[in-house]
């Protein structure tokens, strides 16, 4: 079905009850449904916005088109925790009811002050002509979850030689006043950061750009987001329009960072490393990070990206958020790792040491749908060792290094029903190394892998059948001592 404009760009409180019925009827009836991920009721989610602790709780918002499984208004839905592992639906957040938001209430951060949750986010809006005009905007929300809107936009548009590709505002605080960053594109049709300042979060100053040694690098920057840790400065971002390259960039849209030397917030100036992506799996894109109260940096992500289509569009609900993860700084080097509260999902567990030579081997009880599995494996002759999840007849995901080429490689060409294919179905990245750990998280429909302690996670949406639910490990030509450990979450 092709959805008009008109479908597009409705509002929640346009649905009917008969329609919210016929909708989650139709999601009711999806075989993917996620167990522990935070997903939409109903229709499309795509960014995690205004990640925060406020008020005793973990508030988590996240884009929202309500009908279906397409881009269109977009709203900010609601979820609470308490311990960045069980969330509550909360409901609608902002809905876009005013002039300068008339075409969706695009991403954005949070902030507690004054003992509010204030809310900065961009104000997407079309002309007759459909020419966009963003603004940004506030919106507080109380202890009792009600929001207020700000009467005006905080920033009318873009400073003069950027285009309205300007959004999603990302702010905290510095001593006593406030900085945010907003990604931007310049008239030259370039992607960058520009940094602003305000003493009250309500009247902000551009300083400039973020100047950064990428002046040519895809056309938008999307979702920008600063922080530091370890002494380290960190800019990262979603460049779009970037070719393959190598390693590099296999995914429509890509996300990652910059590492450097603290921002400077008077002229914008940041000496840094060359880009790195977050990911190196398929699903993964528009970020975002908060602080803990015991002072962690934890980042979310979207697993999905924009302009691909899902096999749960047909039950007309779409993506999902990753797990937490908590970073950290080792060596100069970003790593991610699940955040250790996930440990509370834990059931029955069960453990299996051996050595494998040459063959492919599986273990009584050792499956399922929903599970952690850790797995070390030391090389010692084999030229190739891995794991498959969610094995069945004819379904497979594979995880492998490659001993002899120094790769690890995610394999989904076999995951079951079969999508995106047109950008590959196998992800790589190099490494060097002889024992292999891999901590994995695997839900209904995703898989998440954290290598070797976070030096990479490869994020990934499968689609298999609910039979398929083997775990398999192999070693190929020469033998690997392998130590797995799963806990099932059922
Ligand atoms: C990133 C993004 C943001 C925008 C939002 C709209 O996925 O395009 O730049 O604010 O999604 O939903």
């Amino acid at each position: 079905m092709e959805w008009t404009r008109g479908q597009r760009y409705r509002r929640l409180s346009e649905m009917t009850l008969q329609e919210q019925r016929n909708l989650q009827h139709t999601v009711e009836h999806s075989p993917w449904r996620q167990t522990f991920h935070v997903q939409p009721p109903m229709g499309l989610l795509n960014d995690p916005n205004g990640f925060c602790f406020y008020n005793g709780k973990f508030h988590l918002f996240y884009q929202w088109f309500p009908f279906g499984a397409v881009h269109g208004m977009k709203h900010w839905y609601h979820t609470t925790s308490d311990d960045l592992v069980h969330w509550e639906n909360q409901g609608l957040a902002i809905e876009p009811r005013e002039w300068f938001e008339s075409h969706g209430a695009f991403s954005g951060s949070g902030i507690v002050h004054e003992e509010s949750l204030h809310l900065l986010y961009t104000g997407n809006t079309r002309n007759k002509h459909w020419e966009r005009h963003a603004y940004q905007c506030l919106a507080v929300m109380n202890s009792h979850h009600q929001i207020q809107k700000h009467a005006d936009p905080i920033i009318e548009g873009p400073p003069k030689g950027y285009t309205h590709h300007f959004r999603d505002p990302k702010v905290w605080q510095d001593e006593d006043s406030y900085h945010l960053v907003i990604g931007a594109q310049r008239e030259n049709r370039t992607g960058c950061v520009l940094l602003y300042h305000s003493p009250d979060l309500y009247h902000w100053e551009l300083i400039g750009e973020v100047k950064t040694r990428y002046n040519d690098f895809g056309f938008m920057w999307e979702c920008p987001d600063y922080f530091e840790l370890g002494g380290k400065g960190l800019l990262l971002f979603s460049p779009q329009g970037l070719e393959p390259e190598g390693y590099h960039y296999q995914n429509i849209y890509q996300s990652g960072y910059f590492i450097g030397n603290p921002l400077n917030l008077t002229d914008g100036s940041f000496e840094h490393e060359d880009f790195e992506e977050l990911d190196a799996g398929f699903e993964f894109y528009a970020q975002q990070t908060t602080l803990t109260p015991d002072g962690r940096r934890i980042l979310i992500g979207w697993m999905g990206l924009p302009e691909i289509h899902y096999p749960t569009d047909r039950y007309q609900w779409a993506h999902c958020l990753t797990i937490p993860r908590e970073l950290a700084i080792k060596n100069g080097k970003l790593y991610q790792q699940p955040v250790h509260e996930m440990e509370k999902l834990r059931k029955t567990k069960k453990s299996v040491a051996d050595t494998i030579e040459s063959t492919t081997k599986a273990y009584e009880e050792i499956k399922g749908v929903c599970y952690e599995l850790k797995i070390e494996m030391n090389i010692q002759t084999a030229s190739t060792c891995g794991v498959k999840l969610r094995s069945g007849d004819e379904e497979e995901t594979v995880l492998y290094y490659d001993h002899k080429n120094k790769e690890i490689v995610l394999d989904r060409e076999k995951s079951g029903e079969r999508f995106a294919e047109e950008y590959g179905t196998k992800r790589i990245k190099p490494l060097n190394c002889t024992c292999l750990t891999l901590h994995i998280f695997v839900d209904v429909s995703s898989i998440e892998i954290f290598v070797n302690h976070g030096l990479y996670v490869f994020t990934t949406r499968i689609f298999p059948s609910k039979e398929s639910q083997g775990i398999e490990f192999f070693a190929e030509n020469g033998g690997v001592d392998l130590e797995a450990v799963q806990w099932d979450y059922e």
